[in-house]
């Protein structure tokens, strides 16, 4: 699309941005975004209330007002006193166990893993200072130990291990999720939740080394959080309280519902899949109308995760508009409703597979087999070989920051 002086404005003004970015990393998010970007006449006019922690903010200026816990409401003080005496008994090391356990331990809180003994996440465990016997136990011991019972096993072994987790989450303790999964999805995944304890969620926006590097530079991540059986009356406190303890720097309030919802259809759509279809539907129209494999790799994706993407996060699609060339915005915005047309009926069907449960039994059904990494590997190969991500392994070689 772009031209090379259009590629060059965009590229310095990503770098100009990614100046900024590293200037304010220590301060919050909030005075990092207002830094980063440019308030709209809207938002000028429709101010969030503040009050320490907590904002109301109306995202779409629309008058729906959404709470937004900031961490500012939980200083260390506070989240020690809060947890003084209280174990947090982490259930599975992988990705977010990873981030989750490590922020909470250097949070100061008393924090202990569970996981198999035969399994890759103990030594990834030890590797990371976990100690058998003092922080690092089975999945029972640690169950039995822990006050905050965090499941973070993968979403197919929460469901192949609850028949014998259950029985073990005993009154007065607390169950946390970082997925509503498998508590919405309770005919397929059979994980109905004890009586007697306090059921929420905390989810982090993002992987788990996500959780953690964000954690590392004083930052945060964003996270939802939900709560979904309060016997205590006090659930929606200790769910932020949490979420601020393992690392978030804003927490988004939901339900266990419409977490787990937005979440499976987001990364069916946009985020993965969505994306990928596109990619590749663009990528071989290109190819077949006699393009190259470089220029066809360059016009679908480079161009868009090197330039325009960023910016777009960074700014916004209304700055990317104003930003490109007037050919490419007056193509763009007349294309843009014809794909928004034909996609829209394609996402109706995918939220309706959401959340009629099709996805949830898909997943379990080939996640809960056996054999599913070695069948999974033959998919990722397949990738692998596709023409536009050979291409795409090619062309990343010469990227400037790439090239000796
Ligand atoms: N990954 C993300 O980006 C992300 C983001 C937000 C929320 N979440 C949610 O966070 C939760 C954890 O996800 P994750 O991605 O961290 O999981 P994961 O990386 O897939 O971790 C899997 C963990 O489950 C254990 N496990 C697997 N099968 C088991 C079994 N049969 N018995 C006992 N342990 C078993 C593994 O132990 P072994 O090493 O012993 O196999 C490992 O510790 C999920 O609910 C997920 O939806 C994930």
């Amino acid at each position: 699309m772009a031209s090379r002086s259009f590629t060059r404005q965009l590229r310095a003004a990503a770098s100009k941005s990614s100046k900024s970015v590293s200037a304010v990393q220590r301060r919050t998010l909030v005075s990092a975004a207002r830094q980063l970007t440019r308030p709209t006449q809207a938002q000028r006019q429709a101010p969030a209330q503040q009050v320490r922690g907590l904002k109301m903010i109306d995202f779409a200026q629309n008058g729906q007002l959404e709470k937004v816990h900031e961490r500012a409401e939980w200083p260390a003080e506070k989240l020690h006193e809060y947890f003084k005496g209280q174990t947090f008994a982490l259930i599975g090391y992988g990705s977010q166990g990873y981030g989750q356990g490590l922020n909470l331990r250097d949070n100061g809180l008393n924090v202990i893993i569970g996981v198999r003994k035969d399994g890759a996440s103990w030594k990834a465990a030890q590797e990371d200072g976990w100690v058998p016997g003092e922080t690092l136990f089975d999945v029972d011991e640690a169950i039995n130990k822990g006050d905050i019972v965090m499941n973070l096993l993968s979403d197919a072994a929460q469901s192949e291990t609850w028949p014998h987790i259950k029985p073990l989450i005993t009154p007065g303790k607390t169950l946390y999720f970082s997925h509503g999964f498998s508590v919405v999805f309770k005919d397929l995944t059979k994980v109905d939740v004890p009586e007697g304890v306090d059921v929420v969620l905390v989810a982090p926006k993002g992987s788990g080394r996500t959780v953690r590097s964000l954690f590392k530079e004083g930052r945060g991540i964003n996270s939802s959080f939900a709560v979904f059986q309060d016997v205590t009356g006090k659930a929606y406190e200790k769910a932020t309280a949490i979420g601020v303890a393992i690392g978030s720097g804003y927490l988004y309030e939901t339900t266990f519902e419409k977490e787990v919802y937005s979440d499976l259809y987001g990364e069916r759509g946009c985020l993965m899949g969505g994306i990928h279809g596109m990619f590749l539907a663009q990528y071989e129209v290109l190819r077949e109308r006699g393009h190259t494999p470089s220029e066809a790799f360059n016009e679908t994706v480079e161009e868009a995760t090197q330039s325009l993407y960023p910016l777009i996060g960074k700014y916004g699609m209304d700055y990317m508009y104003d930003a490109c060339s007037t050919t490419a915005r007056r193509g763009a915005l007349d294309w843009s409703p014809r794909f928004k047309d034909a996609l829209k009926p394609v996402f109706n069907d995918l939220y309706d597979s959401v959340k009629n449960g099709t996805e949830t039994k898909r997943s379990l059904e080939f996640n809960g087999q056996a054999d599913y990494r070695a069948k999974f590997e033959i998919e990722l190969q397949a990738i692998r070989d596709l023409e536009i991500w050979k291409a795409g392994k090619e062309v990343r070689k010469l990227r400037p920051e790439n090239v000796e």
